[in-house]
């Protein structure tokens, strides 16, 4: 279709779709937009003008243009269409609520089409009522409609408020943001590595950034002093809602920092930004709980603390029970844990064995569920194991210590640590859902997890690998342990987590090359490959390295739970799918063989 003859279509608009008021009810506009809705009411046709600020009724009527009005009649969805014509008042019966521009609509003098548009293959409006359920993959696909709704547009305008937040913030506060490069020598942060292979050093690679964390520790030594940078960063791993493996940090050191120091700036920005987004004042400071209680009471690192519903060890309980389960996990060093359910004591059995297959066994891998039902009558307990496998006075003993009540469910794994607590964190958050504790919770639990452990024993590498990140320093009073027991060292890491999410993650580092040189021994990099890979970091740490921390949050992140999304999708403009392909340009994709050749590679058949 070619522009119809009337509006000049090189006119500039006047107003936005979202801009008029009862105050320009009279006045001649222009207004430029997408094609919403069109209603036909008997001759009269009605179309909701789209943009990115709001929708405008736009009415064509036979006696106010006749071309118009005919032209008009071949709109369909998702037309680009300049009007002129005048505001006036609707009338009392069409009048939206709704709409900020519900009482007003215009009356078209003069149309022309500025683009027409193929049938779009979902429904695009900002109508919430008339929009469709589109199946993600077709959503983003054709992006660009997807992106057309203002629910979509909304997060993404969130998004951008929060980086105008943090770069405000941080100037403020004595930062310089500085650029990383993105081709660099591969930095480990517990991820595959994307790999850019080079053309002018055959057999050679750059790697994407996992993280910017040797450069910004570099920006220390050369005495920057306070550096951000918000930076994407890559990491070739396994994706769920909360990954993508393109993501963005906001990346932070501070020289001469403490752990209070990094935490409490950050705790500003966190405060800034609920200002800023939601007009929510948080109160400050967020709770600290040590990475080993968070693991005894919640059974996870990231704890979903907008809720009670604690664990409870029961080992000592269950000590010498002869019930061969519990005295097998005790006696290799494990636990035996339980969790109280509230007012779940009257459970069928059929509920109980659900709840162990379905969730226990196939869901959370653990070996079996053990449990004991108190009536809310008030009758004696009701224990899955027979007595005479498990005496009772173990079984009331426990309940005893759980201080579970009539009409409560004990709940009973046990296992190897921390492996027993991190299936009992699992069993934990299901079973908040399954008694809804949620309804009513505070929206925000933020808390600080302190004190990690600096290592963990790796069992198919038979070596220890570094719990943050190889830089981060052994918490002062362990460093004997670097040597006796390496394994009970804690580190100075410290992650910010909220409402079960980890939000962010830092440490204060290790600034003496000598102690770098050990932690690299400890995880089994010998002195040749420390030079090969780190050497520019161990270098640089003999030219006056000053005590350094940090810490990257993660802003995809933050902004899913501040715009209540469900995934990181929502609120990536181009995200990856599951499969970590990009739909709409079909991204990853096959490249020439003369492209392979200049970069020195062959493909394996
Ligand atoms: P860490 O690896 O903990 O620390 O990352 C910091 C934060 O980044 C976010 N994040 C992710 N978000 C989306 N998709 C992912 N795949 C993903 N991976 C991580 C998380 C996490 O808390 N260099 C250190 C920081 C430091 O020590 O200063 C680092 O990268 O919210």
């Amino acid at each position: 279709m070619t522009a119809s003859a009337g509006a000049d279509p090189h006119a500039l608009r006047t107003h936005t779709c979202g801009a008029l008021t009862m105050g320009d009810i009279g006045r001649d506009v222009i207004l430029k937009g997408w094609v919403d809705t069109r209603r036909d009411l008997g001759g009269v046709i009605f179309i909701d003008l789209r943009d990115r600020y709001g929708l405008t009724q736009i009415v064509f009527s036979p006696q106010d243009d006749a071309a118009s009005h005919a032209a008009a009649d071949r709109l369909r969805s998702e037309f680009v269409v300049s009007i002129q014509g005048r505001v006036q008042r609707r009338s009392e019966d069409t009048i939206n609520p709704k709409l900020p521009t519900g009482e007003l609509e215009v009356r078209v003098h003069d149309l022309a089409v500025l683009a027409p548009a193929a049938a779009p293959p979902f429904v695009v409006t900002a109508h919430a009522s008339k929009s469709q359920h589109a199946g993600e993959d077709l959503r983003l696909q054709y992006r660009y409609l997807d992106l057309r709704r203002p629910a979509v547009q909304e997060r993404l305008i969130v998004r951008h408020h929060v980086y105008q937040v943090i770069h405000r913030y941080f100037d403020q506060h004595g930062f310089i943001e500085v650029e990383t490069p993105t081709l660099m020598k591969s930095t480990p942060e517990g991820a595959r590595d994307y790999l850019v292979p080079s053309r002018m050093h055959p057999g050679q690679f750059y790697a994407l950034p996992q993280s910017p964390q040797t450069y910004k520790q570099i920006l220390m030594i050369a005495g920057l002093d306070r550096y951000m940078q918000i930076v994407k960063c890559f990491r070739d791993e396994d994706l769920r809602a909360d990954r993508q493996p393109e993501f963005t940090q906001i990346d932070v050191e501070i020289s001469f920092a403490t752990e209070a120091q990094v935490q409490s700036l950050t705790e500003g920005l966190m405060s800034a930004l609920w200002q800023r987004v939601l007009g929510q004042n948080l109160s400050l400071p967020f709770p600290r709980l040590t990475y080993d209680n968070a693991l005894r009471r919640y059974g996870s690192d990231k704890p979903d603390l907008r809720f009670a519903l604690e664990l409870t060890d029961l080992s000592a309980c269950f000590a010498g029970s002869g019930f061969r389960v519990f005295d097998a996990a005790l006696a290799a060093g494990g636990a035996v844990m339980g969790l109280v359910a509230p007012g779940m004591g009257d459970r069928g059995r059929g509920y109980m064995d659900r709840l162990d297959k379905t969730v226990v066994r196939e869901r959370i891998g653990a070996g079996g569920l053990i449990y004991a039902r108190l009536p809310s009558s008030g009758e004696a307990a009701r224990s899955s194991v027979k007595e005479h496998v498990l005496p009772r006075q173990f079984v009331d003993r426990a309940i005893a210590h759980s201080g579970a009540k009539a009409g409560d469910l004990l709940l009973i794994l046990c296992g190897s640590t921390p492996q027993v607590y991190e299936q009992m964190g699992a069993l934990r958050l299901h079973m908040a859902r399954e008694l809804r504790l949620l309804d009513g919770a505070p929206a925000w639990a933020f808390a600080w997890i302190t004190e990690f452990p600096l290592l963990q024993w790796d069992a198919r590498a038979q070596r220890y690998g570094a719990v943050h990140h190889p830089f981060t320093s052994p918490h002062p009073d362990d460093m004997a342990a670097l040597s006796d027991d390496p394994q009970s060292a804690r580190s100075r890491a410290y992650d910010l987590v909220l409402n079960g999410h980890e939000i962010g993650g830092g440490s204060i580092r290790i600034h003496d090359a000598a102690v770098q040189q050990q932690m690299f021994r400890l995880l089994g990099i010998d002195a040749q490959e420390a030079q090969e890979r780190f050497g520019f970091l161990l270098d640089a740490l003999r030219y006056g390295a000053p005590p350094h921390g940090g810490i990257a949050m993660g802003l995809d992140r933050i902004v899913m739970l501040l715009t209540g999304a469900d995934s990181l999708r929502d609120v990536i403009a181009f995200p990856k799918t599951q499969s970590a392909q990009e739909p709409m340009s079909s991204t990853p994709a096959p490249v020439d063989t003369a492209q392979l050749d200049e970069l020195h590679i062959a493909l394996k058949p």
